[in-house]
């Protein structure tokens, strides 16, 4: 008898919420009418097979911006490249919302830079990365020395694929960078590359991609329904998650204590890694910097850093492979500011408009993450003659302005010449009409490394091997995987050696 009471009590106090509640919606931006509990997710569910594009059609019904009902989550959904700017810059916008597994993975404190909120925020994001540039972060001199050692030993890698009898052969393309880039972070991290180390980054380079792959579906579940990850971890995909959360915060933890035990023998005070800094700084600052804290920002640079620019890397082949047109233009350009084979360095860009040409029209089509990453909104927003009201989430989409054809004209052809005069020149502000970095004090801090990186590592890749599609084989899908963050689908490309 209790139990029919309480769930009738539950049902009408639900019914009661969602029904018979006034609450002003006035000035809000429009949206589909919402369900009890669901929300708007079955019209997102209805929309589009491809959940990649379900926010985009529904923007097409309701406008640049709109509200949907996610589960119990009030969510602003951005689609114009002025709302995300405009909205995105604004300094209410800067909050997180934290629950679910990405409170779960810090454990269930505000802490680290991804997902804390204020001035907490603030001062550990400006003081983690100002101290990551003491150690190479964003400076390219530096870092051409990180980036050929990974160059070099993922060269080997390939040359040993293809053997020494052969010149070319058929690779598996998926996870191919992912290690090798995870080691450009660690660096600067941990101060260090150990053969010890191997095995670890090894894992945490398995692992995370298979975090950052996990269904979209589950995620977007766990986002509106929390509680509902501990009744189905597994299907919801959960567990996935946490085990790589679990796994990087036990070896930085390890890391961590090993650093403290050898800092108070040596007494060393100058830091050569953020490791030290990190260790050092605890007498200064506690609350900013102690064990847990140090998990948690680790996980947030490596993952941020590895995941986006190894898909990038892998999505970089993908387009060399189907446009060899477009490789042998690159590869071309390359070859005359390293004619004897060496490492392009970061400067020589300017010398090779068409290859970052290339890289800005990569961009365009393969958005890793198309929907940046949810802000909060920590006081009333106005754009335009909508209010956004505290509290709501916003959730950019960058797919319609990426194929809008007043923007591109032919955002359906893989074109990187449209980001040339007719000089062949580089267009000014071509960087600016790219949207993967986000936007205001919030938007992503490694976007330089990034563009370093992702140069880099193209510039010296085409200089040694050409890559083609297997003989026979159909050419490889051109969109991307969906996922926390998304990548090609697996597809195997020939590497000859150039
Ligand atoms: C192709 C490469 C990359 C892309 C496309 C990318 C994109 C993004 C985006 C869209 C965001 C969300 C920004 C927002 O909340 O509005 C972000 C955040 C972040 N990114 Fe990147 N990123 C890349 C590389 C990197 C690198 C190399 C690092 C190196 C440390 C990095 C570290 C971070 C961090 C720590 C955040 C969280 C910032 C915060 O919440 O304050 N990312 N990134």
């Amino acid at each position: 008898m209790f139990v029919f009471y309480t769930f009738a009590v539950g049902v009408a106090l639900l019914v009661y919420y969602y029904l018979l509640r006034k609450e002003d919606k006035t000035g809000e931006p429009p949206g589909p009418k919402t369900l009890p509990i669901l929300g708007n997710l079955l019209d997102l569910i209805w929309a589009s097979s491809n959940m990649t594009q379900s926010l985009g059609i529904l923007a097409e019904k309701w406008g640049e911006i709109y509200t949907l009902q996610m589960g119990t989550k009030k969510t602003v959904v951005l689609t114009s490249k002025e709302s995300m700017e405009t909205v995105l810059s604004n300094e209410s916008a800067l909050g997180r919302e934290v629950s679910g597994t990405v409170s779960d993975r810090a454990f269930h404190k505000p802490i680290g830079i991804l997902a804390s909120s204020g001035l907490y925020w603030e001062t550990l994001r400006t003081w983690a990365f100002k101290n990551l540039k003491d150690f190479g972060f964003a400076k390219s001199v530096e870092m051409e020395s990180f980036i050929q050692t990974t160059a070099e030993t993922l060269f080997n890698e390939i040359d040993t694929h293809i053997g020494t009898k052969k010149n070319s052969a058929a690779i598996q393309v998926d996870l191919l960078f992912h290690p090798s880039i995870l080691t450009i972070m660690w660096q600067m991290c941990v101060g260090r590359l150990d053969p010890d180390d191997m095995p670890k980054i090894k894992i945490l380079s398995e692992k995370g991609d298979r975090c950052l792959q996990s269904g979209v579906f589950g995620t977007g579940i766990v986002n509106a329904f929390p509680f509902l990850r501990r009744v189905f971890p597994n299907l919801l995909e959960y567990n996935i998650q946490m085990d790589y959360f679990n796994t990087c915060n036990a070896i930085a933890k390890r890391m961590y204590l090993d650093c403290e035990a050898k800092l108070k023998v040596t007494q060393k005070t100058k830091p050569s890694s953020l490791l030290e800094a990190f260790v050092l700084n605890t007498l200064n600052d506690k609350e900013m910097c102690n064990c847990e804290n140090w998990q948690i920002t680790f996980q947030d640079l490596i993952m941020g850093s590895t995941d986006t620019s190894s898909s990038f890397m892998e999505a970089f082949v993908l387009y060399l492979v189907a446009f060899p047109e477009a490789q042998e233009k690159v590869y071309q350009e390359v070859l005359k500011v390293a004619p004897n084979g060496g490492f392009p360095g970061y400067a020589d860009r300017s010398e090779t408009p068409y290859t970052q040409a290339f890289i800005y029209e990569v961009h365009r089509n393969a958005r890793v993450l198309q929907n940046l990453a949810p802000h909060l909104a920590t006081a009333d927003i106005k754009y335009k003659n909508y209010t956004i009201k505290k509290g709501t989430i916003l959730l950019a989409d960058t797919r319609l302005y990426s194929e809008s054809k007043e923007v591109w004209g032919d955002p359906e052809v893989f074109r990187p010449e449209r980001f040339l005069n007719e000089a062949g020149e580089l267009m000014d502000p071509s960087w600016q009409s790219i949207v993967s970095f986000s936007f205001g004090r919030r938007n992503c801090p490694g976007e330089l490394h990034g563009k370093i990186v992702g140069y880099m590592f193209l510039a010296a890749f085409v200089l040694w091997y050409k890559v083609s599609i297997p003989m026979g084989q159909p050419l490889p899908r051109l969109d991307l995987k969906p996922g926390i963050s998304s990548k090609p689908y697996p597809f195997e490309a020939v590497f000859t050696r150039r």
